[in-house]
């Protein structure tokens, strides 16, 4: 199996709604990965998977296949029932790399499924006069548009690169909720400082318009960080495994139609 560290999870899913889940993967070592994650399914919702390092081949059950390398991203909007297998493709060196999972409002749960692989030269990306380099996967970030806007959860997801002494402001609405995951050096947020492989959840402060991350002086290399914020949903979140529904009967439903292979329809690819 692949090392995961599961960053977001069930108990933070109210808190952070839309937001359902985020596992940090990586290794160094090739046998750790080989397996990746073989066929499975998905109802209900969207996962963006991101690759820092390495490389990842989906394939689904309609035959339809993407390779995801260094830097890019896909994003799979699973609807109403795919089953995918996601399989590192690489012998040696590091893969690194993250998987979110973002609710569907619930009139949108069994919505035909779609993906689309974004390719890392299709990431819209920017740099500031400190240095610090913003990659913009979703949502909009100092005037720039991301590669991918999603409605009604309205997700902003930013890999920050900040030289050390740097500061990067981001604008928020208040009622949006956010986390920031830092995997490399360590950021300042206020009076907080959040060390590599941590989590940092934002306060929803009425009066609050954005965030502000700084990079210590003292930071013996460029930090990075995952800034990732939506509209929540406010709607009921029943999950089994990677079914995720409004009410109990939703997924007693979905356990049956995968069962009767009513998973294996076509996804159009966007
Ligand atoms: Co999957």
């Amino acid at each position: 199996m692949v090392k995961l560290t599961r960053v977001l999870h069930q108990p933070m899913q109210q808190r952070l709604d839309p937001f359902l889940m985020l596992d940090a993967f990586g290794s160094d070592r090739p046998g750790d990965y080989i397996a990746g994650f073989p066929d499975h399914p998905h109802r209900g919702f969207e996962a963006i998977t991101y690759m820092i390092a390495g490389r990842m081949r989906h394939r689904d059950s309609a035959g339809h296949e993407g390779l995801l390398e260094s830097g890019g991203a896909q994003w799979m909007v699973a609807g109403r029932g795919l089953i995918h297998s996601e399989l590192p493709e690489q012998t040696e060196g590091v893969m690194e790399g993250f998987q979110l999972w973002l609710n569907l409002p619930a009139a949108d749960k069994l919505c035909d499924p779609w993906y689309r692989d974004i390719q890392a030269s299709q990431i819209p990306a920017y740099t500031l006069d400190s240095g610090t380099q913003v990659r913009v996967i979703a949502g909009h970030s100092n005037g720039i548009d991301g590669a991918m806007q999603r409605p009604h959860t309205e997700p902003l997801y930013l890999d920050i690169d900040l030289p050390p002494g740097a500061v990067f402001v981001q604008a928020l609405p208040p009622q949006h909720n956010a986390l920031i995951y830092v995997f490399r050096q360590s950021v300042a947020i206020g009076d907080s400082d959040v060390p590599a492989q941590r989590m940092a959840v934002l306060t929803n402060d009425a009066d609050s318009d954005g965030v502000q991350l700084r990079a210590p002086a003292s930071n013996s290399a460029p930090a990075r960080a995952l800034l990732i914020a939506g509209c929540p949903l406010h709607e009921p979140i029943v999950q089994h495994g990677p079914f995720v529904m409004n009410t109990r009967e939703q997924l007693v439903q979905a356990v049956h139609d995968f069962h009767d292979g009513k998973f294996d329809a076509n996804p159009a690819i966007k």
